[in-house]
């Protein structure tokens, strides 16, 4: 979001209740674009204008209601609306009519922040931030461009189809804890033990580091809430920073949520450029967590951020994320659009590690078969295919290409460390060499790729067709390298149908 950080990623009761405010809103402009071959054909986002963080994600009466951050006048960050989309099936999207937008002379008159959706009465209802731009001695936010106070504030819908939303009058968290000097205080986010409902803010303190802040509701309307202390504190990188997201003093949009049958939690957050996940134990006594095991979501370069959660319609946990652009903001500000939503990737916990596969309802996408699975016949592809790293199958290197030339390469390095994968210029450090068999599966749309690895190690990546970052022809797009002598197994590929109509 904030203009520093873009800066960082380039280097979101059926009540008639009289008091509210009612909202209606034109729908977003369905004008498309103009035709550019780095647009995704197959993910989450809007026909123009700026996206980032998914906000709210709900299953409710059959339907997929998804909504994020969205700026309606331009594809760059600013004016931030909710935009909402609906699915039956998580891959394919109606775009709704915007579903909050920014209330002159109100607590969100500069935007509506990252929230998330909360059950009240039954309903989906919507905690979200709003921004006001304040002196900076009033400022919760600050980031050497802006001056805002956050508070968090309600949402209730006024129909069954979420489309038309109403705000409480007052921001339900008016103020941060009193005496905490916070270096940020947005992107709410629920949680429920029991019939107690539960808060978590994004925040942190200069010179300490991020946090998460730990409320409770206490009152059924959810409009009263309480301070208890915060969940879980980090530790400041030591670098310092006119932005507290840069230097690991803020951390913004948390998620958090029981995973697995073995009772333990799972907390998401975003500092630095990157997501973390820690899974561990909430102590039901002290309301404390205790992360036992912790990793990156993504190892992408900036290229995976402010992730959200929810439950799909089968009980599994959906995890969505923004994925930015990396070409410059005159390239994309001048293609009309920016930014777009991960395909959703199913959260599993083993042994405390998390793991994350694209969702079943992925395979909807697919079209025709490739006969020959490394060469794919478009830019719009997935490919799978096991790397075993002790029995026959195709050596490597082994190369994908797709209608513009090597896509990926994959190459095995019987010298390198068995506990260290490359990606490009990456490298990652495994905790554990990878098993004798382990499923590569990837995305290819336009510009971007997702890459699964081990069902343990996703990988985000953005590249272009046009522009100054242009692809060259004869240059792999990535290049994977891994340990020992690795071989490729059931290799297979599709096509893969665009979602939208035009
Ligand atoms: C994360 C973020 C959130 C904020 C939103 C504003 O990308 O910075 O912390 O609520 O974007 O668009």
């Amino acid at each position: 979001m904030i203009l520093t950080r873009r800066s960082v990623l380039q280097s979101l009761a059926l009540t008639t209740a009289a008091s509210l405010t009612r909202q209606t809103f034109a729908a977003p402009s369905d004008s498309p674009a103009p035709h550019d071959p780095d647009r995704p054909s197959f993910h989450l986002l809007p026909a123009r204008g700026w996206m980032n963080d998914p906000c709210a994600p709900v299953y409710y009466r059959g339907q997929y209601h998804m909504f994020h951050q969205y700026n309606p006048h331009a594809a760059v960050w600013g004016d931030m609306h909710w935009a909402h989309a609906t699915s039956p099936d998580m891959v394919h999207w109606t775009r709704q009519p915007v579903a909050l937008a920014p209330t002159p002379n109100s607590p969100d008159a500069q935007g509506c922040f990252t929230g998330s959706s909360l059950l009240l009465n039954g309903h989906p209802a919507i905690i979200y931030t709003g921004v006001q731009t304040v002196p900076l001695a009033q400022a919760t936010l600050s980031d050497g461009h802006n001056n805002y106070r956050e508070t968090q504030n309600l949402a209730l819908p006024t129909d069954a189809s979420l489309r038309t939303w109403t705000k409480h009058p007052q921001p339900v968290i008016p103020t941060p804890p009193p005496g905490l000097h916070v270096t940020g205080f947005r992107d709410p986010t629920p949680f429920r033990i029991a019939d107690t409902q539960y808060l978590l803010v994004g925040s942190g303190v200069a010179g300490q580091g991020g946090m998460v802040l730990l409320y409770r509701a206490t009152t059924p309307d959810l409009t009263q809430w309480q301070y208890l202390h915060p969940l879980l504190e980090g530790q400041w990188s030591g670098i310092p920073g006119t932005n507290p997201v840069d230097t690991g003093e803020m951390w913004e949009c948390p998620d958090f949520f029981p995973l697995g049958s073995s009772g333990q939690h799972v907390l998401i957050y975003s500092t630095q450029g990157k997501t973390l996940w820690h899974s561990g134990t909430l102590d039901p006594e002290t309301l404390r967590f205790h992360p036992l095991k912790s990793g990156e979501l993504d190892y992408g370069h900036g290229t995976f951020y402010a992730p959200k959660t929810q439950l799909d319609a089968h009980g599994n946990r959906i995890l969505w994320g923004w994925l930015p652009e990396t070409r410059p903001q005159d390239e994309y500000a001048r293609a009309g659009w920016s930014g777009l939503m991960s395909l959703p990737r199913r959260l599993s916990l083993i042994n405390g590690d998390l793991h994350m596969e694209p969702a079943a309802e992925t395979r909807l996408l697919r079209a025709q078969p490739n006969p020959t699975p490394n060469r794919l016949s478009s830019s719009a592809q997935e490919f799978s295919c096991v790397l075993q790293t002790a029995a026959a199958g195709t050596p490597t290197p082994y190369t994908l290409y797709d209608p513009f030339g090597p896509l990926l390469e994959i190459r095995s390095d019987p010298a390198q460390a068995p506990n260290t994968l490359r990606l490009n210029d990456l490298h990652i450090e495994l905790p554990k060499p990878l098993p004798a068999q382990a499923r590569l599966h990837l995305f290819a749309d336009n510009s971007v790729l997702e890459l699964f690895l081990d069902s343990r190690f996703c990988f985000t990546h953005r590249f272009y067709r046009s522009g100054t970052l242009a692809r060259n022809p004869a240059q792999p797009v990535a290049t994977l390298t891994l340990p020992g002598a690795c071989r490729i197994a059931r290799p297979q590929s599709f096509a893969v149908n665009s979602i939208w109509s035009s």
